[in-house]
């Protein structure tokens, strides 16, 4: 049986770390245009990385919860993938390998002009960091809006979505293109879908399961259901 879990910033909610959507989320009172954009960067650079900066000092603090653990533990007892809109790190530091990052990691850097890919917990302490091989002002190693995803990321979890046995999908408002669409690919090539999410989302229509609650107590349930007799 082939697991894929889609996770979104719900899933780490509970670890302290904001959503974007919502009365608290990141988006609020933000202009999204004026941070997470190309754009953004190149007219302001710093105060794009200031933003950054506050975010990777609240993931810092943040640690793995019952949810992220869950997934790290059922990885050893199924063939199960992370796909993650997330770039927490959390999945990774709560024990999970099989994680694809859809959108990047905030804890790594990459140059604009010479490519060079790194990673730098310590970049905030002088920004807008510079690239050390030529000099260039660096940028988080995340997606912004209007850009395309890491092309092999993407290819890989179409490719999941479509071989999926259970689709599970946790923590996200499923607006976000193309990550929103890997549930209904995997619902059209014969999923079943388990939805985690307090609220409804354009998800929990498809799905065979929806379980209205926070990501810990949802994922408690989804781990007891696979190891019963399937979502079914
Ligand atoms: P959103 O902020 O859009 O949605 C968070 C979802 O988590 C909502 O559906 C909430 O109902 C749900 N939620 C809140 N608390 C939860 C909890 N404790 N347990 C489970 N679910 C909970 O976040 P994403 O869907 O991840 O992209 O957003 C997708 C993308 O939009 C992000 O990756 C980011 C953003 O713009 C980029 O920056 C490219
Ligand atoms: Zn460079």
């Amino acid at each position: 049986m082939k697991l894929v879990v889609l996770t979104g910033a719900g899933i780490s909610e509970e670890s302290g770390v904001p959503v974007f959507r919502g009365k608290e989320g990141l988006w609020e009172g933000v202009r999204p245009e004026e941070l997470a954009t190309p754009a953004a960067f190149l007219r302001d650079p710093e105060k794009v990385w200031r933003w950054y900066c506050w975010r990777r000092e609240i993931i810092a603090r943040a640690r793995p919860n019952r949810a992220h653990e869950l997934l790290a533990k059922m990885e050893k007892e199924h063939d199960l993938w992370v796909i993650t809109q997330n770039v927490d790190g959390l999945h990774q530091r709560a024990g999970s390998r099989r994680v694809i990052e859809l959108h990047g990691n905030i804890w790594r850097l990459r140059c604009p002009s010479c490519g060079k890919v790194w990673e730098d917990p310590g970049a905030c302490r002088s920004i807008p960091p510079r690239c050390p091989r030529c000099g260039s002002l660096a940028r988080p190693d995340v997606v912004w809006f209007g850009e395309a995803l890491p092309a092999e990321a993407l290819r890989r979890s179409f490719e999941l979505a479509r071989q999926a046995d259970v689709f599970v999908v946790v923590g996200t408002s499923g607006v976000v293109q193309p990550a929103a669409d890997l549930p209904f690919i995997a619902k059209n090539s014969g999923a079943r879908v388990i939805v985690v999410n307090p609220r409804r989302t354009p998800h929990s229509r498809i799905a065979d399961v929806f379980l209205e609650e926070k990501a810990s107590t949802g994922m408690e349930k989804v781990y007891e259901l696979l190891q019963n007799k399937g979502p079914a």
